[in-house]
C-alpha cells in the first residue's frame, strides 16, 4: 500500500479523485484540505482547516460482495491500533458500520465506496478522515460532538508518522485477513453495546447486542433479535 503515492495540497475530494481515476491497487491520495469533503450518507465532512488527516486508499482485491461489511471493519480497526500504539492511549471505541469516537465524541470517519464486478468487488475506494490537531474552537464548526487526537492527548501529532502507522497497521490487516478476529477486536471495542439505540432509518429500536457473522449488527427489540447490515446508530436517551 502506498507505492503508488499522490498527494494534493488542494482538492475536491479524495474520494471523487480515485473515482475519477484509473489508479493502481493500493494507491493512496492524501489532501491537505478537501473543498467538498464527502461524508457517508450524504453528508458533508468538513475538511478545509490544514489540520486533519484526510485520506483515500485504492484496493483491488478479490473481495466477495458478502465479506464486503467485515473487510471494511479493518480500516476502523487499523486507525485504532496505529492511535493507540503512536499516541500511547487507549479506550477508542468503533461505532458501527465504521466510525471512531472517543469520550463519547467522533474523531474519525471512514466512507467505503465499492465498485461491483459481478459477485466481486472491483474496486474498493475507503477514505479515512481523522480530526488531528484541531483544536476545540476548531472543532465547533461540525455539526455533532466531535473531538481531535490533540484535544484528547494535549499533544500536537505529526501527521504523517500517523498516516505511515495506519498505512502499515491495513496492509497487515489486509494481508491477515481473518473474519473470525476482525469480528471479535470489533466487539470488544463496540461504542454503546449493551446500550440502548435507534437504528436511523430503519425503524429498529433496542438493545445492542454485538455483531452478527457477518459484520451486521444484532439489536434485541420487543420483537425478538433483529439482524441489520444497513443504517446508523444513534443512542437512545431516556
Ligand atoms: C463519515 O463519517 O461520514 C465519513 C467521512 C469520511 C471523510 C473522508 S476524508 C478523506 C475522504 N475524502 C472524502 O471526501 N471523504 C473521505
Amino acid at each position: 500500500i502506498g507505492k503508488n503515492y499522490l498527494f494534493f495540497t488542494e482538492i475536491d475530494s479524495t474520494n471523487l479523485y480515485a473515482k475519477r481515476n484509473e489508479l493502481s491497487d493500493g494507491t493512496v491520495i492524501v489532501a491537505e484540505y478537501q473543498t467538498t469533503g464527502k461524508g457517508r450518507r450524504g453528508r458533508r465532512w468538513i475538511s478545509n482547516q490544514k489540520k486533519g488527516l484526510y485520506f483515500t486508499i485504492v484496493l483491488k482485491e478479490n473481495i466477495p460482495v458478502n465479506e464486503i461489511t467485515v473487510f471494511s471493519l479493518i480500516f476502523p480497526l487499523s486507525v485504532k491500533r496505529a492511535v493507540e500504539k503512536l499516541l500511547k492511549i487507549d479506550g477508542l471505541k468503533i461505532k458501527w458500520p465504521n466510525d471512531i469516537y472517543i469520550n463519547g465524541k467522533k474523531c474519525a470517519g471512514f466512507l467505503i465506496e465499492t465498485e461491483l464486478e459481478g459477485n466481486e468487488v472491483g474496486r474498493l475506494i475507503a477514505g479515512i478522515g481523522i480530526n488531528v490537531n484541531q483544536t476545540e474552537e476548531e472543532l465547533k464548526t461540525i455539526d455533532i460532538p466531535a473531538t481531535s487526537l490533540y484535544v484528547e492527548t494535549g499533544c500536537v501529532v505529526d501527521r504523517k508518522s500517523l498516516l505511515a502507522s495506519i498505512l502499515n497497521e491495513i496492509e497487515n490487516s489486509i494481508n491477515a485477513f481473518d473474519k473470525k478476529s476482525v469480528l471479535n477486536e470489533v466487539e470488544q471495542s463496540l461504542l454503546w453495546k449493551g446500550e440502548n439505540v435507534i437504528v436511523i432509518d430503519e425503524n429498529i429500536e433496542g438493545l445492542l447486542v454485538g455483531l452478527t457473522d457477518t459484520g451486521g449488527i444484532k439489536i434485541l427489540t420487543d420483537n425478538g433479535i433483529l439482524e441489520t447490515f444497513v443504517g446508523d446508530l444513534t443512542l437512545r436517551r431516556v
